[in-house]
């Protein structure tokens, strides 16, 4: 194929088999979003350029490097979303949610957005963020609640050896405490600096914290922290959210040096962070943080917020990493072999009455031989091959052998159904329970 068709750089195809793998991801976190009250929210995928200019901010690398940004026909800039956050402000203020009276207001989002960043490992430019946004509540409690949540969804997808990494950047007074004593600090080693941190030392010095030429430099390394500029407040924030951690054994870290990328946070900002088993570090799987004042930024009424999002792309890789999805794909649930032609119109029958209550059946309609169609079970990996012949006809039952155990059975058309589902429980929730179901899902 002539390189100018192929796949821009930093783009993937999904394939059906691993649509079925993210679908898998995004309703697990959908699920359990809604045990948390959340609710679902879809803004555009272009919004103005000045609405990131606005909130992911100007000092940001996403704003500065990597976004997308075109003038339409009628010449307006526009840039395709770099993150969730600022289209769901924008959406909040212009659909006035602030005046809805029961806070906080819980959103949720699942949707593409592009950065022009190096395309690397677990690093893409198209990239799926599965995000929440908690808005009206200024308090840790509301803080860990998020981040408890994070941990049920990593948990019920099986993900267990993960750690959060949390730290705070503080209310404004902190932060301004903070920038001086920064710019006091690199103030005589801004040639020791690269191009873009010595930009950020006059932009927002915090920035230069993660830096990813400069910040591995001991002079970095070396830097104040903001720990000892924090204001009472702030202070007191952060060890109430890290006693609420604690009460609920999160397994967290406090990360000192932790700034997070985007302008708009303020206290709280947190990163999650898990290895493969081979120990591969595809970056952080989510991430997230408190935004104060971001609502007031996109021109609304004082509203304090909370959010974070999930990489999809990289949770997938960590599952993937795990064998989670070992045996999870299948095409059909069943797939149904008449015994020669004079079978088939009871297998497309069967066939029919298996999708009608809920199963995903396949009938052979080709005439393959007994060997082929074995082969194609195998290859499509179906649990359940259902023979019907004269016999099975005459009698009204079938012939199931379980591809897995090779075992096989002989059931009335009458329990088919019940028979398939138990089998079908058994296969299914012994890959996905996470191992913490107190004995409430039918594991064993
Ligand atoms: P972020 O840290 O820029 O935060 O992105 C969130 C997550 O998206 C990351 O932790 C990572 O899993 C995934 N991600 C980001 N860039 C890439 C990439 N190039 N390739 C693969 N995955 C990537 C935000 O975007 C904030 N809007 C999160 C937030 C919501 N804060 C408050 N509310």
């Amino acid at each position: 194929m002539a390189e100018e068709y192929k796949l821009p750089r930093g783009t993937q195809d999904f394939l059906p088999e691993t649509c079925d793998k993210l679908e898998y991801i995004e309703n697990t976190l959908k699920n359990m979003a809604g045990l948390y009250g959340y609710h679902e929210i879809r803004t555009p995928i272009f919004e103005h350029t000045n609405l990131f200019l606005r909130s992911v901010g100007e000092s940001s690398d996403i704003v500065n490097k990597e976004m997308y940004t075109f003038l339409d026909k009628g010449g307006r800039s526009i840039t395709l979303r770099p993150e969730g956050t600022a289209g769901v402000m924008r959406a909040f203020v212009e659909n006035k949610m602030y005046a809805l009276p029961d806070t906080p207001i819980k959103l949720f989002y699942d949707g593409s957005v592009f950065r022009y960043e190096r395309p690397g490992a677990g690093r893409y430019r198209q990239i799926t963020q599965f995000g929440f946004e908690c808005l009206g509540v200024h308090s840790p409690l509301i803080d860990a609640e998020l981040i408890l949540m994070n941990c049920a969804m990593l948990y019920t997808l099986g993900v267990k050896d993960f750690v959060i990494k949390v730290n705070t950047i503080g209310d404004v007074q902190s932060r301004e405490n903070y920038k001086v004593e920064l710019r006091e600090y690199f103030k005589d080693h801004l040639d020791e600096l690269c191009e873009d941190c010595r930009r950020r030392y006059e932009q927002n010095p915090l920035r230069i914290l993660d830096c990813k030429i400069d910040g591995d430099k001991d002079l970095v390394k070396n830097a104040p922290i903001i720990k000892d500029y924090l204001t009472e407040e702030s202070k007191a924030y952060f060890e109430k959210l890290l006693s609420y951690l604690d009460k609920f054994e999160v397994p967290y870290e406090v990360d000192n040096r932790l700034v997070r990328g985007l302008d708009y946070y303020c206290d709280t900002v947190f990163e999650i962070k898990c290895k493969t088993p081979d120990g591969k570090d595809y970056g952080a799987i989510g991430a997230g943080g408190r935004y104060d004042g971001l609502i007031e930024q996109v021109g609304g009424p004082h509203t304090p917020g909370i959010g974070m999002a999930f990489g999809v792309e990289r949770l997938l890789l960590l599952l993937e990493s795990y064998n989670f999805f070992e045996g999870y794909y299948n095409t059909f649930d069943a797939y149904i072999m008449p015994i020669g032609k004079e079978c088939l119109d009871f297998a497309f029958d069967i066939t029919m009455f298996l999708r009608s209550n809920g199963f995903k059946a396949e009938c052979e309609v080709q005439g393959k031989s007994m060997k082929s169609f074995f082969k194609s079970v195998e290859r499509q990996k179906v649990p359940f091959a259902i023979i019907v012949g004269e016999d099975e006809i005459k009698n009204r039952v079938c012939n199931v052998k379980n591809t897995l155990t090779k075992e096989q059975v002989t059931i009335s058309l009458d329990e088919l159904c019940t028979y398939l589902n138990k089998e079908l429980n058994k296969i299914y929730q012994r890959s996905s329970c996470s191992g913490e179901c107190n004995g409430n899902c039918s594991c064993e």
